[in-house]
């Protein structure tokens, strides 16, 4: 089918909440993709972090292959075995603790807001509050979407979740001032991926870790971007002065398939009981396959050391870019700002010479190349990013 044609449909038969660019893909190979007029792109954005393993990795393929032959799902009314395993292998990998597995990033933080008002509760908090940065984006669905300032000031879809409270993303003194006794947690990305790769200062996450433990609230990295060795390490909190309480996987966690997690730590992990949280396709024997095979690639030092790395190779050549004003990120989760205001132009020009990244703003291009990437790929990105910038 021509891509006009799709279009049309699209157009008639999808809710338009979409801005697409003008592509079809078709296929995807490790760092690569084909669109249905056969051209070959460089796929520097990974379906927003969640190939980091490469476009369909063999061993993913292959597992999910021989799983679906034999069960599909069963419901979490029973056990299967890769749901059990998966939540080992995120937690003994993360905080230890226990793990609810879900479906998408937004869902594993709707699990954390839930915990952590329960446990607020069991402390004799009335109203819960949670403290967000300004800046975050933890989702679209209701109690996501309340937490994420940016979005919850959009009057369409109010009244929102109340009990969020948001503070500056880059003032310690401001996040310690608005936690206390009615606090539940505070929640925050250790950067922030949707509104333009920002790295919360360490003076941030110490402080909110100080304000936590002083209120007895708990503190909630969403791991969702940043998580499953996006930032050179497994998790990026392993980088940071603070460990958090819980933390919210998703996006690469599946190799490619539609998985979340929230982990709590030990001391908290038997908070939500039975009755109090579930998903139907959640943690199935599918979805399961795929990410312990995903963890099998992305859990190794050496493709962790390669994601570092090739995260300063990548960094370097951008900073040294006509036009490129400031690089921001960790590991392989990078943003150019743009000394213009055209990113989205950029980003289509550079769709059009087949790399694909994409623009959070109009003067951010934002790259998440897959982890599997090597030298040789990342210097043929810089050299479409350096032509076009150029
Ligand atoms: C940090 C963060 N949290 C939550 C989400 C929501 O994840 P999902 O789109 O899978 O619901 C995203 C998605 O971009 C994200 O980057």
């Amino acid at each position: 089918m021509k891509l006009a044609e799709l279009q049309r449909l699209e157009a008639r038969w999808v809710m338009p909440t979409y801005k697409r660019g003008a592509v079809e893909f078709v296929r995807g190979e490790g760092p690569r993709l084909w669109d249905s007029e056969g051209r070959e792109y460089l796929d520097f954005l990974t379906g927003i972090s969640v190939c980091s393993v490469g476009h369909c990795h063999p061993a993913v393929v292959a597992a999910v292959r021989e799983q679906a032959g034999v069960l599909m799902h069963a419901s979490n009314l029973f056990l299967t075995e890769g749901g059990v395993r998966l939540a080992e292998r995120i937690c003994s990998s993360s905080l230890g603790g226990k793990a609810f597995l879900c479906n998408s990033g937004t869902e594993a933080n709707e699990c954390a807001i839930k915990l952590a008002r329960k446990h607020a509760h069991g402390r004799g908090v009335e109203a819960p509050e949670i403290v967000v940065l300004e800046g975050a984006f933890h989702g679209r669905t209701m109690g996501s979407v309340s937490a994420t300032p940016g979005m919850a000031a959009n009057p369409s879809f109010a009244p929102y979740l109340p009990g969020f409270v948001a503070v500056p993303r880059d003032d310690p003194g401001a996040l310690a001032a608005a936690v206390g006794e009615r606090t539940a947690a505070v929640m925050l990305e250790p950067i922030q991926g949707e509104t333009g790769v920002h790295v919360i200062g360490d003076a941030v996450v110490a402080a909110a870790r100080e304000a936590c433990d002083g209120a007895g609230a708990l503190l909630v990295f969403d791991e969702i971007q940043t998580g499953m060795g996006r930032t050179g390490s497994l998790w990026a909190y392993e980088q940071l002065p603070a460990r958090p309480d819980v933390i919210t996987a998703a996006k690469a966690l599946g190799g490619g398939m539609p998985v979340g997690a929230c982990v709590a730590a030990p001391g908290v992990a038997d908070t939500l009981q039975p009755g109090d949280h579930g998903s139907t396709f959640a943690g199935g024997p599918l979805i399961a396959s795929a990410a312990l095979a995903a963890f099998d690639v992305i859990d190794d030092p050496s493709l962790l050391r390669s994601v570092r790395e090739l995260g300063g190779r990548l960094r370097e050549g951008l900073e040294a870019m006509p036009g490129v004003s400031e690089v921001r990120g960790r590991g392989l989760m990078i943003a150019a700002e743009l000394s213009g205001e055209n990113a989205p132009e950029l980003r289509d020009a550079l769709l059009a010479e087949g790399l694909v990244v994409n623009a959070t703003g109009p003067s951010t291009l934002r790259l998440l190349p897959p982890l599997v990437i090597g030298a040789g790929e990342v210097d043929a990105g810089l050299d479409v990013l350096g032509r076009v910038l150029g």
